[in-house]
């Protein structure tokens, strides 16, 4: 049971596809009071209320206990305190006694207090007047976020390739060194699909542009790559490069495509290629005008992209730099005034993504001229759509790769996203496996974050264990920024292990896209905290550090430096697996109850449910040489049961059909189990 509330007279966001009609009377749960033109929105929680939701946001899965500001934010250093991430996703619900969503569809600035300033006090906060609330009430957590997936609809898919492993690096520069990485992949065994080319693939950062220095013969190289296997993914940025002769700076200047500063002229901001415009997304023709010129890569072969940058950040502006400087003529030495110091220093550190810079430009919204702080949550998001309006176009039912840093709810249909700038930190490892279920509720089902660690040096004890979580992400990416340790997996001495760890991505891929379809499919959470599937287990309320993943296993990622395995709470008798590669395991019941359980840094540990089975194919260097005829089963079982595999060509857009579902069984026939299916079983392993 969904019920609307519209408060003044709100921006469309995009982000709601099911018709749903006002309600009538007062606000229900919250109590509301209104102050200079916003409201504030109080919710009394009770002691042991569970608060899940928001998303790509910083904390724990049980949101309690922090503030949570929402407005799409570059954050190169994401520390403890950060409030704010690059996306907006702000939808929470309370889970305890009473079971409650709550929506708010708002595309400026909104402020979740969630029991920080008062323990038991939700405080929202929308930062206008203008916003639409739903409250979503329904029998349980899962069947909140289910009622509210299904109302901001079907979530982005994306093809089954892009299951397979895939290697980043800002600063690859030329067809050699992507020759070089493929080539070292391909000889010591270590699977692969795809390599991201960042932003030094182009001619000086200009988007749409392919350096013809560094990469000759694109095409040809695309499909060079392709013969092997790999796919190439280049990045898009949100700014256009301001430069006479270029083609995307001329055309969005002459047609007035480009965000407005307040005297009218087109709006300046430093990024990347230096001194650019923003295209105005929020406008339906530039939409169609930027989204076109994907066609220069997807004609090339590409059928990949990530668009960064699209909060939009800003590394300065010209007011900006300004200022600073005024303030560091102005400073007197003699005053001898550290304070006058910090201010100088904040004055400089703080010149990038200024709140004063965000409001002093505009979007024309198809003739409605907005100031960008009030719709500055729905840039990113328009970008994606943008994208992928175009892509839908000009790669006819075909499915593609696109994923992005800033988003919107409402975005999670056109794309997925990758969790932006995170470091090589332990607490970043924990930090998204937190995450993955958050990002499930919000509809951001295709989605990761950098494996190993975006920025600092990542160590190799750092990056099999960030792996060890990463086998179970849709987006299985290691990416890391220039200037930081080489982090591609032969970088580290021996890699029998790395080979080893990703060869189980491989074998687990039928299963892991097979939950992700249906969990797109039919609006479900790929990755569940284990109170979602165990609501009335006490303790299982308490776990943040393991993740139900699909219908039949439980992962429970080691996140600790010097581990040697870890602390498992089982809410019920479950089956461990420890997989050192894809065919070398161990395995063992165990009882309900909490158990350490070891695991050797070339070892991941997961769980198969009671009654339940895990389908595995055998490993492969590239999803396209993977064989899904034979199937070796895992299964922990005491009884006969089925278990329904999704599979598809993993290309076309055909994937409602019900020909796309394979039975398995454990059957019991004359008091033994066996297993049954219309693929080959070549294994049984049952117990
Ligand atoms: C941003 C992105 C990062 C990328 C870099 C250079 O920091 O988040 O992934 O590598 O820009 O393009």
């Amino acid at each position: 049971m969904i019920k609307k509330y519209v408060y003044g007279t709100p921006i469309p966001t995009d982000a709601v596809v099911q018709t749903i009609e006002p309600a009538e009377g007062p606000v229900q749960y919250l109590s509301e009071l209104e102050m200079d033109g916003k409201i504030l929105f109080h919710y009394v929680m009770e002691k042991d209320d569970i608060v899940y939701g928001l998303g790509e946001a910083m904390g724990g899965i049980n949101k309690r206990g922090r503030v949570y500001r929402s407005f799409c934010s570059d954050v190169p250093d994401q520390t403890e305190d950060k409030e704010s991430l690059y996306g907006c996703h702000n939808f929470l619900l309370i889970s305890g006694m009473i079971q409650v969503g709550f929506f708010v569809d708002c595309a400026s600035e909104v402020t979740f207090d969630v029991g920080y300033t008062s323990p038991n006090m939700l405080n929202i906060k929308p930062g206008c007047g203008d916003f639409v609330l739903y409250i979503i009430e329904g029998k349980s957590a899962a069947d909140i976020v289910k009622q509210f997936r299904e109302m901001i609809g079907r979530s982005y898919i994306a093809p089954r390739w892009a299951f397979g492993f895939q290697q980043s690096r800002w600063s690859y520069r030329d067809e050699d060194e992507i020759r070089d990485v493929v080539r070292h992949y391909r000889d010591s065994g270590i699977p692969l699909d795809a390599v991201y080319m960042d932003i030094d693939y182009m001619d000086g950062y200009k988007d749409f542009t392919i350096s013809q220095e560094r990469f000759p013969d694109f095409p040809a190289f695309v499909q060079e790559m392709k013969a092997q296997g790999i796919r190439l993914v280049p990045i898009i940025d949100a700014g256009v490069k301001i430069e006479p002769g270029y083609e995307i700076y001329e055309e969005g200047k002459q047609y007035q495509f480009f965000c407005k500063g307040s005297d009218g002229s087109d709006f300046v901001a430093g990024v990347w290629p230096g001194r650019t415009h923003f295209p105005d997304f929020l406008n339906s023709q530039v939409r169609m005008w930027f989204g076109s010129k994907y066609k220069v890569l997807t004609d090339c072969g590409v059928e990949g992209f990530w668009n960064d940058m699209n909060e939009p950040a800003m590394f300065f502006t010209e007011d900006g730099i300004r200022e600073a400087k005024e303030y560091v003529q102005s400073f007197d030495f003699a005053t001898n005034d550290p304070g006058q110091f910090f201010q100088l220093k904040d004055k400089l550190t703080g010149l990038s993504n200024r709140q004063k810079d965000y409001e002093s430009f505009f979007h024309n919204m198809d003739g409605v001229i907005v100031r960008h702080d009030r719709v500055h949550n729905l840039y990113g998001s328009y970008m994606t759509r943008s994208a992928s309006d175009a892509l839908q176009q000009l790669l006819p039912g075909k499915r593609f790769l696109l994923f992005s840093r800033a988003s919107y709810i409402g975005s999670h249909r056109n794309g997925g996203l990758w969790t932006g700038d995170n470091q090589s930190w332990w607490s970043h490892l924990l930090l998204n496996l937190k995450m993955m279920p958050s990002l499930n509720m919000c509809g951001y089902l295709y989605s990761g974050a950098d494996l190993g660690g975006f920025g600092c040096n990542c160590s190799r004890e750092l990056l099999l264990r960030w792996l060890g979580l990463g086998i179970f992400t849709p987006l299985m990416r290691n990416h890391a920024a220039i200037g930081t340790r080489r982090q591609e997996c032969y970088r580290f001495g021996d890699t029998e292990d790395f080979k080893n760890l990703i060869s189980i991505r491989y074998s687990l891929i039928p299963y892991l896209y097979s939950e992700y379809m249906k969990a797109c499919l039919h609006s479900e959470m790929l990755f569940r905290p284990l109170a979602f599937d165990y609501p009335s287990d006490d303790f299982a309320r308490t776990v943040e550090d393991q993740l139900l993943l699909g219908e039949s296993i439980m992962i429970t990622p080691i996140y600790e430096q010097n581990a040697k395995g870890r602390y498992v709470y089982l809410p019920e008798d479950m089956l461990l697996v420890v997989f050192r590669s894809s065919s070398v395991r161990r395995y063992q019941v165990m009882k309900k109850g909490l158990h350490y359980v070891s695991a050797a840094m070339n070892e991941v540990p997961l769980f198969i449910r009671k009654n339940k089975l895990l389908p595995l194919c055998r490993t492969s260097q590239c999803t396209e040489e993977m064989d899904t005829s034979m199937f070796e089963v895992i299964a922990f079982a005491d009884r006969g049961f089925e278990y329904s595999l999704y599979e598809d060509d993993g290309t076309t857009t055909a994937y409602d059909s019900e020909k796309n579902y394979v039975r398995f069984a454990i059957q019991e026939t004359e008091g033994a189990l066996a297993a049954a299916s219309d693929k080959t079983i070549v294994k049984l392993t049952l117990y």
